[in-house]
């Protein structure tokens, strides 16, 4: 039986992008606008909450007007409003929330409060056949966890960050190395021109039990280095950021095979290993996510690189995806700063 049509309007405003977009039932992105607010923070190194949430009030009702203009449509042909409704910078949130609880309540439609980490979750789904359960590394600027994903709302954490995520250590090598804002890609790009065993790092929780991560001593550890040498050669910042790149993804790869034993025995017939978050952008760490599904003759997924970073798109799927198994919400939700992935149990 052909599905119902269904239009998702989907709004993202948790960190320092500006996001909005629209999907339909099929998984078409009919429209999406990201507005980055680089230019914002640039100067501090890293986003200003107050600053961000000002910016997503300037921009948030523009970015919607200028998706439904991209893709003919109007408030009257939606189904739904999804809105990435936490865990994330409150004041951002709070106008994604606003903006969105405004539009349900004015032209009568379904609201849906996404989680935004179930958004970087669900994405790879829109354009891969992954079915449920599923093994998922998150790795973006504020979380590094490693999932088994049962269905949608259906989430056991087997490890996290114990100190940064690994977007923030990109972030902070790469400020410590003055290579730029953003970090992540900037370290990425300098990272192929280097050589990964030009300086010895170590790589953290290497070898220990469980499936956590850490990547602050990892920091330390550049830190000591750099001041040791003073002023950094082009060069020795470029092999810097591949040593420190390898030794990130070494880690991961160390934390995957421990994660991986403990998914075997809970679901010996999955065959998924999926990734989502900002730092999923890396080549590198897909390279190596790559290596670890074909070792363990399982099949590796990613998002569209465009969709790994903050988006609309994710934010309108997982609404999607959730409107579709009747999970919609009430306009009294509240926005919210902390929002694990393991409270969203559903009856779904
Ligand atoms: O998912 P995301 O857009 O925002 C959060 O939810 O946190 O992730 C942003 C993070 C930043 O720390 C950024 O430096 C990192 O993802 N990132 C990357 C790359 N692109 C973005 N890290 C490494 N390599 C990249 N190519
Ligand atoms: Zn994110």
């Amino acid at each position: 039986m052909a599905k119902k049509k269904q239009i998702v309007l989907g709004i993202e405003s948790s960190c320092d992008e500006t996001a909005c977009a629209l999907v339909n039932e099929k998984g078409e992105v009919l429209a999406s606008v990201v507005w980055s607010q680089y230019d914002e923070h640039r100067r501090f190194g890293g986003v200003v909450p107050e600053i961000a949430a000002r910016a997503h009030l300037e921009k948030c009702d523009v970015l919607i007007r200028e998706c439904l203009d991209q893709a003919s449509l109007d408030f009257k042909d939606l189904t739904a409003v999804a809105v990435a409704a936490g865990p994330g910078l409150i004041g951002g949130v709070l106008v994604g929330v606003m903006t969105a609880k405004a539009i349900a309540f004015a032209h009568n439609l379904p609201f849906i409060a996404v989680n935004h980490l179930e958004g970087h979750a669900l994405v790879a789904r829109l354009s891969n056949s992954i079915s449920f359960p599923y093994l998922l590394l998150l790795t973006s600027g504020g979380h590094c966890q490693i999932l088994e994903v049962a269905g949608v709302g259906k989430y056991k954490k087997l490890g996290a960050t114990i100190d940064d995520s690994a977007g923030e250590a990109f972030d902070k090598v790469a400020k410590m190395l003055e290579i730029g804002y953003p970090g992540g890609p900037n370290l990425e790009k300098r990272a192929k021109l280097g050589n990964p065993k030009a300086f010895q790092l170590p790589i953290p929780m290497k070898g220990r039990a469980g499936c956590d991560f850490s990547f602050s001593g990892l920091k330390t550890a550049v830190r000591v280095q750099v001041e040791r040498i003073g002023a950094l050669s082009d060069a020795q910042k470029n092999d810097m950021c591949a040593s420190f790149q390898a030794a990130v993804v070494a880690q991961m790869r160390d934390r995957l095979e421990h994660a991986l034993k403990i998914f075997k025995k809970d679901f010996p017939k999955a065959k998924d290993l999926v990734v989502g978050g900002g730092v999923a952008a890396n080549g590198a760490v897909r390279q190596m996510l790559e290596e670890v599904a074909s070792k363990h003759k399982m099949v590796f997924s990613a998002p569209p690189i465009n969709y790994c970073t903050d988006n609309g798109v994710m934010i309108a799927w997982a609404g999607l995806e959730r409107l579709q198994l009747g999970l919609t919400d009430k306009l009294d939700f509240k926005a919210r700063p902390r929002w694990p992935l393991e409270d969203l149990d559903t009856n779904a």
